[in-house]
């Protein structure tokens, strides 16, 4: 079947090579590389998010089932910013938030979601088995229990307990999220004679672990967890379970996922600008870069005060990212490589 952009390339081309009357050529990024799996994902847990991913990656699975399993790792590590062990809102109950989409434009998210451990693995539950994109808070925890998922406890883990009883000593409502990083130096990944690979400095406190990745097939999809941001209002989402913001996957062009402040990614529609500037024929690194100068331009002087990035893979298998604030990494596996990647940004 010829698709109508396949369709519209074709006769554009054509006219174009009559034109010129030269050869046919085709447009890099729309070229497709199979057998080459890859996977890249955000800050330093996306080292051992990659290896989960990988696990189906490597025996040749799909795409959307390794960037399913890749943030489930991340789910269920202890940390400030991903499941539920992660810092609560501001009345002390940790809600979550989760989005995955796969090549064929399908997707699903959940959001302001509690006491359920695999909010990842929900938002695919809403992608195949509802006519909906999105549930939220109480019905989408109800699907949950409905499709199986069992009901955790309403406890906060002992790091996020510490960290809320000091926040309530002020209770400052601060809704930024890793301006931390910007003070922090970038960090050269340094492996270990197992053959592993760590990073060679601190990542600090991340948001969100958001994945991409292609499979042997050359078919993207990604996925998008986060509990969003500390201490925030309750109710309150950021872009991680909005497909266009937190995510997006376009199987003729690429894939891209955001991280850092939600608000400044949803007024500009992070993920989607980002694939809509590789289709213009903009490189990974280069497409993350015009998003951010947008968000630059949109925020002013405010732009020192927020974190915000891009991580995004091209239909070649090339990927790059690009943060406001230096301090951003992401991390990569394929047959080749495995290793943490300290991100470009604007201020450095
Ligand atoms: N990027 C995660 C959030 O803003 O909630």
């Amino acid at each position: 079947m010829i698709n109508r952009r396949k369709f519209i390339n074709a006769s554009a081309f054509t006219s174009l090579a009559a034109l010129v009357g030269k050869k046919a050529w085709a447009t890099p990024e729309y070229e497709t590389v199979k057998g080459k799996p890859i996977v890249i994902s955000t800050w330093d847990a996306g080292l051992n998010a990659n290896k989960g991913a990988w696990g189906i990656l490597g025996k040749n699975g799909r795409a959307l089932d390794a960037v399913e399993a890749g943030v489930m790792v991340t789910e269920s590590e202890q940390s400030c910013c991903v499941g539920l062990g992660a810092n609560p809102d501001r009345e002390g109950i940790v809600t979550l938030d989760a989005c995955i989409m796969d090549e064929f434009f399908n997707c699903g998210s959940v959001a302001f979601l509690e006491r359920i451990k695999h909010p990842v693995s929900v938002a695919r539950r809403v992608m195949e088995k509802t006519p909906h994109v999105m549930l939220v808070g109480n019905g989408a925890q109800q699907f949950a229990i409905a499709e199986g998922f069992p009901l955790e406890e309403q406890t906060l883990s002992p790091d996020a307990e510490k960290a809320y009883r000091e926040w309530l000593k002020k209770s400052e409502y601060k809704p930024v999220i890793n301006i931390e990083n910007k003070k922090q130096s970038a960090f050269a990944p340094s492996r270990l004679s197992t053959g592993e690979w760590l990073p060679g400095g601190q990542a600090g406190n991340h948001d969100t672990i958001g994945m991409v990745a292609m499979d042997s097939q050359g078919n993207l999809s990604g996925s998008c967890t986060t509990s969003g941001m500390g201490f925030k209002m309750r109710g309150r989402l950021g872009d991680s379970p909005i497909i266009g913001a937190g995510l997006f996957v376009d199987n003729e062009v690429g894939a891209c996922t955001a991280t850092g402040q939600g608000e400044d990614v949803i007024r500009m529609c992070g993920s989607h600008t980002v694939v809509e500037f590789m289709r213009q024929g903009f490189a990974p690194e280069a497409a993350c870069k015009k998003a951010i100068e947008r968000i630059i331009k949109i925020k002013g002087e405010k732009v020192k005060d927020i974190q915000v990035a891009f991580l995004a893979l091209n239909k070649k298998g090339q990927r790059g990212s690009f943060a406001i604030h230096k301090g951003f990494s992401y991390a990569i596996k394929s047959h080749d490589i495995e290793m943490l990647v300290a991100s470009k940004s604007w201020f450095l």
